[in-house]
């Protein structure tokens, strides 16, 4: 009697721990979150068979248009040619934690890079083809550490590149071309990197570890130099100091 009332004690302690680390870790469904993020999006009538009732994914198929399902888990939106404007709600995506792959390529999104450093497990940032603007703060992509490839092509992108690009490891590609991007290109070094900093206003020396890309990934650009564009002329100071001292030199013979 004594020990099957001990038990039930020991069950409901379980029932409550099991409540109480459920609920403290607030976790909201996927599907709701989704549709949280939804909602600050406009022009959605591709999205309209997005429905809480329907589950996210099969197996390898998603239910939801747009979503991106691997062996039954949510990894990712591949929101793609829809028409889509408004703001992407990153406090909703970040709560998503299987979250991997955000694309948002040729839509109608414009405004300033949302705050993509809380998507700590984002493996893939496709944001080409909109008409995202203005400057990205030097720490844009801090503490996103195991993303791979960001694409912001062919938006209004203004100002320095950020350094905190440069500290990401595994990136393996980068697709900065068709900005107004100025300033120099930073130090990249990561292996095996991809990049493309063609048609913005960068000028200055191209960092040594990227001669090996092609001319055509800086191209449309201000004034770069080094392999592999044209080598770097002295600066104007020099010039100047190099024709002083060689029309000294012509005199005194
Ligand atoms: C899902 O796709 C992966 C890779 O193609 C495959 O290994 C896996 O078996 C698939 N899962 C199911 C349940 O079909
Ligand atoms: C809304 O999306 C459609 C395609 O789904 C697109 O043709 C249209 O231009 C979009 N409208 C706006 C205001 O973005
Ligand atoms: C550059 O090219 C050389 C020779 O083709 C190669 O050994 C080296 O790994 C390349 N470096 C990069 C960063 O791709």
């Amino acid at each position: 009697m004594a020990s099957s009332a001990r038990n039930y004690q020991l069950v409901i302690i379980l029932v409550m721990l099991t409540f109480l680390i459920t609920s403290s870790s607030g976790q909201e469904p996927e599907s709701s979150l989704l549709l949280k993020f939804k909602s600050s999006l406009a022009n959605t009538t591709f999205l309209s068979n997005w429905n809480a009732a329907v589950p996210l994914c099969g197996s390898n198929i998603s239910y939801w248009y747009g979503l991106i399902c691997y062996n039954g888990i949510f990894i990712g939106l591949q929101l793609e040619n829809m028409g889509l404007s408004g703001d992407l709600d990153v406090d909703a995506l970040s709560q998503l934690t299987s979250l991997r792959t955000i694309s948002v390529m040729n839509n109608n999104f414009e405004g300033p890079l949302p705050d993509v450093r809380k998507l700590t497990g984002l493996r893939g940032l496709f944001l080409s083809n909109n008409r995202f603007s203005g400057e990205l703060p030097d720490d844009a992509f801090a503490g996103i550490k195991s993303i791979r490839r960001i694409l912001l092509a062919n938006n209004g992108f203004t100002g320095k590149i950020p350094t905190s690009l440069v500290a990401i490891p595994k990136l393996i590609e980068l697709q900065l071309q068709d900005n107004k991007f100025d300033g120099t290109i930073p130090a990249f070094a990561q292996p095996d990197l991809v990049l493309d900093f063609a048609n913005n206003r960068l000028e200055g020396p191209i960092p040594p570890l990227l001669s090996n890309l092609s001319l055509r990934s800086f191209e449309g650009n201000l004034d770069l130099c080094g392999k592999p564009m044209p080598p770097c002329l002295p600066s104007k100071v020099e010039e100047r100091k190099l024709s002083k001292k060689n029309g000294i030199r012509y005199r005194s013979i």
